[in-house]
């Protein structure tokens, strides 16, 4: 399975700080949210990725190249161990870079990597790098979970957690019955961007981690600009419900954190660092 990584948002939440440094690079203890994001992955058996990005991305693409010179140079000082986790990923995954013009959504985002729908693989990954899921224990085995269930179901599985009601205008929100004979998951009867607490279905918020069908391909072009002015996925999930799709959610369980937020940005910090100092 393919994960796409739509990257090419202005991350207005982050600004100052993102007028020149993307907010895929923003560090949590010292290490950019991007490369937890594909640690992630990697942990679920995803090597292959599709990172949205636009023209001021640069440096984004910059940190997932080897860069033979520094390594040259921190090999003479013996430090060359202070990259290795990242030139690890670089060599076993394939990672490959496709521009969003305008930043005209997250939808729009996903449709740019449209490309990916011609592969056998029936499924396609979606991953939001400044949404960060830390287990307790272990790497977050989420996706793999996620991937069974679509397989099992042939259905869409999309990451849900119970956010406070006054938080839901900033998440996509479901509407879901329990799904019978199944642990945490749900049948979703339908998604709502971003509604008002009092209009929201319920308080499960889609938590940027999704197992497609590839028909999401097909429906988002006939998905109009919605919430914000922007073609949203949330709306493109509706359209495939909407067309009799099935859709699962699935709850997850451990520690998620919106780094896309300074104050999100700040407890993920504190969480690593005090997993840090346990292990
Ligand atoms: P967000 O809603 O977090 O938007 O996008 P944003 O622009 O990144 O940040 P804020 O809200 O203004 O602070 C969710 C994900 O979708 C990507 C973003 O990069 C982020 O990973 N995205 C969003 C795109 O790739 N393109 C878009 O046009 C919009």
């Amino acid at each position: 399975m393919i994960a796409i990584i739509p990257s090419a948002g202005l991350g207005t939440r982050f600004l100052p700080f993102t007028k020149s440094v993307p907010k895929e690079l923003v560090p949590i203890m010292g290490v950019p949210s991007i490369q937890y994001i594909i640690k992630e992955a990697c942990s679920n058996d995803i090597t292959s990725f599709c990172i949205v990005i636009n023209k001021q991305k640069t440096a984004l693409k910059q940190y997932l190249t080897i860069d033979n010179a520094l390594n040259t140079e921190l090999k003479k000082k013996n430090k060359l161990f202070l990259v290795e986790e990242i030139n690890n990923i670089i060599e076993k995954c394939t990672i490959q870079f496709i521009d969003q013009y305008a930043p005209l959504g997250l939808g729009h985002a996903v449709l740019c990597a449209r490309e990916l729908s011609k592969y056998n693989e029936p499924f396609v990954c979606i991953m939001l790098p400044d949404e960060l899921l830390f287990d307790d224990q272990h790497e977050p085995t989420l996706l793999k979970e996620m991937h069974e269930l679509a397989q099992q179901h042939t259905a869409s599985v999309i990451a849900v957690k119970e956010v406070p009601l006054s938080q839901t205008a900033s998440y996509g929100i479901i509407k879901a019955n329990s799904l019978p004979n199944t642990k945490n998951c749900f049948l979703v009867n339908q998604v709502i961007e971003k509604p008002n607490p009092l209009q929201a279905p319920s308080r499960l918020a889609i938590i940027g981690r999704y197992v497609l069908e590839k028909d999401i391909f097909d429906v988002l072009p006939t998905v109009s600009a919605g919430s914000g002015g922007e073609i949203q996925l949330t709306d493109g999930i509706a359209a495939l419900i909407d067309k009799g799709k099935k859709v699962i959610a699935y709850q997850y369980a451990g520690n998620r954190f919106d780094v896309g937020s300074p104050q999100g940005w700040l407890d993920a910090n504190i969480f690593i660092n005090n997993k840090q100092k346990k292990s």
